[in-house]
């Protein structure tokens, strides 16, 4: 691993048993991810976007060492040396990756004041000889994001879902981390602050050196976060490009509809992706390509064989209009 790459994921696969009946037997396994590769490099921040569960949220958990994989490795490079998160490892390394979620209020204990809850994470790692250290280095944090020191001394629900979510923030930045996966931190909230916390969240990647995983429904935030995005569809990476040219050329037929869904793409419409029909079953992946079931331009070989991540045209495409196996084809017929 060279010190560029930051994580390096290969294969993934996470799927859930289904247990039924009394001696809860797997019956089948709903596959949330199932076969991402990908590199990602220190300060290239990649969003990922896709339809409602296709996998972005176990695939992010999985990143970060919550959800131990069923298959595959993410490994993760702290000064050149390589980390599997969800396995023990020194507390600096599982520090310096951290998660923020949708909702601010499952990372704030409702009966905790804030000062108690942000106290907690550095206590382990005592990052600080003194109490009125610490106090004062959460209360400059708190200023940094734009809110008062004192507010330390309030409870979570004295607070709007903006604040909380900059308060989540104070709480994942506060550890010094080098990787955050943000898992849609702006929707749900309201449309008048998602612009001014996204804001936030780009200042603040700039200025800590970050590097964000930032998973997202939006297409506009995503190309304003990301240098790169990917998209996902039925736990896989379908395809993956700059920002700039995969909205301006994209090449998946799943890519080009989920562009089509999005008329005029603004940071402040937190739109919900909708492609025609619903995506099939996690727990019956079709067979071939997973898309082909609603693909404008199916052949007999989607139906038969999964197409790999090939790159074409700069970037990352998988899809048998691309792949060297029509090619193959093509040149045989
Ligand atoms: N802990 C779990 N146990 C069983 N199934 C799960 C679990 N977590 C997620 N799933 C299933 O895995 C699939 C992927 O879910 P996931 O939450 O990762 O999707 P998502 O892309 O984040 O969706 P959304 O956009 O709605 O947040 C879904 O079918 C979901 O029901
Ligand atoms: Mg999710």
């Amino acid at each position: 691993m060279n010190n560029e790459e930051l994580l390096n994921i290969k294969d993934l696969k996470v799927y859930f048993p289904i247990r039924k009946g009394i001696f809860l037997q797997t019956v089948g396994y709903i596959k949330a991810v199932d076969g991402v590769d990908l590199q990602i490099k220190s300060g290239e921040n990649l969003s990922v976007v896709g339809e409602s569960g296709s996998g972005k949220t176990t695939l992010g958990k999985t990143i970060v060492g919550l959800i131990k994989p069923t298959g595959g490795k993410v490994a993760y490079n702290y000064n050149g040396k390589s980390f599997e998160l969800f396995r023990s490892v020194p507390i600096n390394v599982r520090q310096s990756v951290q998660m923020i979620f949708q909702d601010p209020f499952s990372s704030l204990n409702p009966r905790l004041k804030i000062v108690d809850t942000l106290k907690e994470a550095l206590e382990i790692r005592k990052m600080f000889r003194t109490k009125r250290e610490m106090i004062d280095y959460l209360g400059t944090l708190l200023e940094k994001v734009g809110l008062k020191r004192e507010y330390l001394y309030r409870y979570p629900h004295e607070f709007s879902g903006g604040q909380r979510q900059r308060i989540s923030i104070v709480r994942a930045i506060s550890v010094k981390p080098k990787f955050i996966v943000l898992d849609e931190p702006t929707s749900s909230l309201d449309v008048s602050v998602q612009a001014q916390v996204i804001n936030l969240l780009k200042e603040l990647q700039r200025e800590l050196n970050l590097t964000y995983f930032f998973i997202t429904h939006n297409v506009a935030i995503a190309k304003y976060i990301g240098q790169k995005i990917a998209v996902m569809y039925l736990g896989k990476i379908v395809e993956i490009n700059d920002s700039e040219n995969l909205i301006n050329s994209p090449f998946h037929p799943y890519t080009r509809l989920l562009l089509s869904a999005v008329v005029e793409p603004k940071i402040e419409h937190e739109k919900e992706i909708k492609v025609g029909g619903e995506p099939p079953s996690p727990v019956n992946v079709p067979s071939g390509c997973r898309f082909h079931t609603r693909c404008p331009f199916a052949m007999k070989i989607c139906e038969e064989v999964e197409p790999d991540l090939v790159e074409y045209g700069g970037a990352f495409v998988a899809c048998h209009l691309y792949s060297k196996e029509r090619t193959k084809q093509i040149e045989k017929s």
